[in-house]
């Protein structure tokens, strides 16, 4: 297909084949349909044009009546299935995947900021292993970006205040473009990047390599301290405030009667708006941590009581 087409962007992900069959599909109706259509037009205008002595006797009913319901219904049925079709293409986009390499994605004016789970730092590249399911989690610092790897078929809106989740599972290694693709300024032409997906050797070597480590997890636990949360979270008074051991990816009950899994998003507000998702059986105690908390911050405390989660 792709040397079929050349302009068209090489598919490099996983995700990207079944977003291409859904698009050829959908190329291909409505070419048949622009045909037809088309087709008759030219037909009839010549079968019946001023001068032709063809006659125009009254339809016959079991074209006027059974063919329109026919392609009425028909019609109806093959919506339904595309549909049914795109909308589990984007559901699957939704259903994360349980095991996956994650990284954090920072937009702002105009750069891509990368943060890797050990603790990489990268800017405007993205270095991912083949294979694997890349799970990226996306901030701005600023205005609306919106997080676009075409070869991937990827794009997701990253909006200030909110923590956006995409994955893909990249199946070809090579260098693929990283774009800005919503106006974000007057640098947002400028705001792109590569995602280099690599062989997992190549991967291994590059981790080990890599400048700019930093230990967010160390760096979270001082936050922890600094800010005061050990002080009922992990103090002498347990029933003042929920343990964070084990707390991550695990499934909380509410004050309210909801549950909620721990995940990311779901700490992350736990800490800026502390008061809303109580956890049944606490006082809405917790002050919030919103606009005396810098986003740098909150992912090492992330960073931090995902740890405590993971068996040593
Ligand atoms: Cu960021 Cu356009």
């Amino acid at each position: 297909m792709e040397k079929l087409l050349n302009f068209f962007p090489v598919e490099a992900s996983t995700g990207a084949v079944a977003v291409d069959k859904l698009f050829f599909f959908l190329i291909a109706v409505a070419g048949t349909i622009v045909l037809l259509v088309g087709g008759l037009i030219v037909g009839f205008s010549w079968r019946y044009r001023r001068s032709a002595q063809n006659e125009r006797p009254p339809l016959p009913e079991w074209l006027s009546r059974d063919i329109e319901i026919g392609w009425t219904v028909a019609t109806f049925f093959a919506f339904l299935f595309i549909f049914w079709w795109a909308a589990s293409l984007k559901l699957a986009t939704l259903d994360q995947p349980k095991h996956a390499v994650r990284i954090h994605v920072i937009a702002k004016q105009w750069m891509w900021k990368a943060e890797h789970g050990n603790g990489i730092r990268e800017i405007n590249e993205l270095h991912v292993p083949v294979g694997r399911n890349i799970l990226v989690s996306l901030n701005s610092q600023d205005v609306i970006h919106s997080f676009y790897v075409p070869a991937f078929r990827v794009k997701r809106d990253v909006v200030p205040g909110y923590t956006e989740q995409i994955w893909f599972k990249p199946d070809r290694p090579g260098r693929y473009e990283l774009l800005c693709a919503e106006f974000c300024g007057t640098g947002h032409s400028r705001m792109r990047g590569d995602v280099i997906v690599m062989s997992a050797q190549d991967y291994a070597a590059w981790t080990k390599s890599a400048p700019n480590r930093d230990n967010l997890v160390r760096e979270g636990a001082d936050l922890f301290r600094s800010y005061g949360c050990a002080g009922c979270h992990q103090g002498a008074e347990p029933g003042k405030a929920p343990g964070l051991a084990g707390l991550y990816n695990s499934t909380v009950h509410l004050a309210d009667g909801r549950t909620v899994t721990a995940d990311d998003s779901y700490i992350r507000d736990s800490i800026m708006f502390s008061n809303q998702d109580v956890v049944a059986g606490f006082n809405p105690i917790m002050p919030s941590y919103k606009g005396r908390i810098s986003d740098n911050e909150l992912r090492r405390l992330l960073a931090y009581i995902k740890s405590l989660s993971e068996k040593r």
